[in-house]
């Protein structure tokens, strides 16, 4: 695939097309990635994980690859400028004029370059809200080989999260974009909650536009 300004030719701009961008934050191991497959299958979305992103950056051998990796290992947020780049990439390869960000903007630096670079305003915010002990034992269980579900690793998450996601959920919620959903409960419970807000907030998300900002 070609640079962003190649595909930017061929599929226009991300201005252009005005996808419909829905959020998705919460602790690590709230659930995001489980019900954005769900969201997906249901809604007609694509799901764009930054932290994939990410994942997929560290595979590929690239010359940041080392610094991601090392980052993530201690629960460390990346360099917002490596982030933004790889989501806009992705975001302007993926046809689908519906997506679903997941892990993302995880801080005010993240949000500030989503702004700068971006510039597409969140049709909604979805807050999956669950208990640490929960996400204690979920990522624990999680089994995917990843270095950083060790218990050390896990509490640095828990506090980027507190210190630096929570505030820019907070920014959101004042913008009346946040849906908060109790994570808590059985995956097929938490996204009956999920489907309620984006039927009755978003009935017509296939037709919705979105504000540029
Ligand atoms: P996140 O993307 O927020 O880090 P995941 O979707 O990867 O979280 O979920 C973390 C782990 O918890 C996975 O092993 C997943 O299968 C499990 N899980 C997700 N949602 C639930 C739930 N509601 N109840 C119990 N386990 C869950
Ligand atoms: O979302 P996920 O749990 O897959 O993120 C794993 C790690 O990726 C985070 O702990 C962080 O080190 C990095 N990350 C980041 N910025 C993001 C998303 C993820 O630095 N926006
Ligand atoms: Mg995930």
């Amino acid at each position: 695939m070609g640079s962003v300004t190649d595909v930017a030719m061929e599929k226009g701009t991300l201005a252009q097309r005005k996808p419909t961008v829905v959020f998705v934050l919460g602790g690590p191991g709230s659930g995001k990635g489980t019900q954005c497959d769900k969201i997906v299958q249901h809604f007609g979305f694509t799901h764009i994980s930054t932290g994939d992103l990410l994942r997929d950056e560290i595979r590929s051998g690239s010359e940041n690859g080392t610094m991601i990796q090392r980052m993530m290992k201690e629960g460390k947020m990346v360099p917002p400028e490596l982030t933004i780049k790889l989501l806009q990439k992705a975001m302007q390869e993926c046809g689908n004029d519906k997506l679903l960000i997941d892990g993302f903007p995880r801080n005010e630096e993240n949000r500030a370059a989503y702004e700068a670079v971006i510039k597409i305003e969140p049709k909604l915010v979805l807050f999956l809200d669950c208990s640490e002990e929960e996400m204690e034992r979920r990522l624990l269980n999680r089994n995917q080989g990843r270095e950083d579900d060790n218990i050390e690793t896990i509490r640095k998450r828990f506090k980027v999260f507190k210190e630096s996601t929570l505030p820019v959920i907070e920014y959101y919620n004042s913008k009346g974009k946040v849906r908060k959903i109790d994570a808590g409960k059985p995956s097929d419970e938490v996204f009956e909650d999920i489907k309620f807000f984006f039927t009755s907030t978003c009935g017509n998300i296939k037709h919705s536009c979105c504000v540029i900002l």
